[in-house]
């Protein structure tokens, strides 16, 4: 493949994108389907944000999606919404160019003008940083329902200051189990 810039619209997904979105999420975690369910799961559940499942589109292709939907900060009785960014996937071949950090970026700015107060993840602890993210930890977050490092679970404030006071446990919906 050639070395030049590519040119990548990031749209909304629509009904037409599902199949070749299903693809997209099999060839980039090594040919499983399970990143594709949890996708299929997502878009049938209350969390799913139509506007926040995100694809790159090279000339009318799909080479990468990204999806953020709904989950909560929880702490005693309260209960403040959150969002979690998961998953993204690029085609194997289009991998390193850049078409995640597009995703990435224009994932965060959505999900900022539609108000929501920050992002969090269970990821790459040396690719999300670049983005801005932090250990959630950090943040005084907790995670119980997996059991990772601590540098692998982030969060992103989409506005200064968002995330104080909101210290508690991220629980994601039941559509991740
Ligand atoms: C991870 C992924 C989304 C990144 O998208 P991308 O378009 O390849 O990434 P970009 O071009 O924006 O950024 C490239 C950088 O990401 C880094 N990167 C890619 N995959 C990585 C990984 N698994 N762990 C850490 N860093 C990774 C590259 O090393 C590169 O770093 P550099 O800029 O220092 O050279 C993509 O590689 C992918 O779909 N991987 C398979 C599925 C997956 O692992 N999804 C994420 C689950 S958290």
């Amino acid at each position: 493949m050639e070395n030049d810039p590519i040119q990548i619209l990031i749209r909304m997904e629509t009904s037409d994108d599902y199949a070749v979105v299903r693809e997209v999420n099999y060839a980039a975690f090594g040919n499983r389907d399970d990143e594709a369910d949890l996708v299929a799961r997502i878009r049938s559940s209350a969390e799913f944000i139509p506007e926040l499942s995100l694809v790159a589109d090279r000339d009318g292709s799909v080479v990468g999606h990204l999806l953020i939907s709904k989950a909560s900060i929880v702490n005693g009785s309260t209960s403040h919404d959150v969002l979690v960014l998961a998953p993204i996937a690029i085609l194997p071949a289009h991998q390193k160019r850049g078409v995640g950090g597009l995703l990435i970026r224009e994932g965060l700015n959505r999900s900022r003008v539609l108000g929501y107060a920050a992002v969090l993840l269970i990821g790459h602890p040396t690719y999300y940083p670049r983005f801005g993210f932090r250990p959630a930890s950090s943040f005084g977050m907790e995670l119980k329902q997996f059991t990772v490092p601590d540098d692998v679970f982030m969060a992103y404030e989409l506005y200064d200051g968002a995330l104080k006071g909101i210290a508690g446990e991220l629980q994601y919906p039941a559509a991740f189990f």
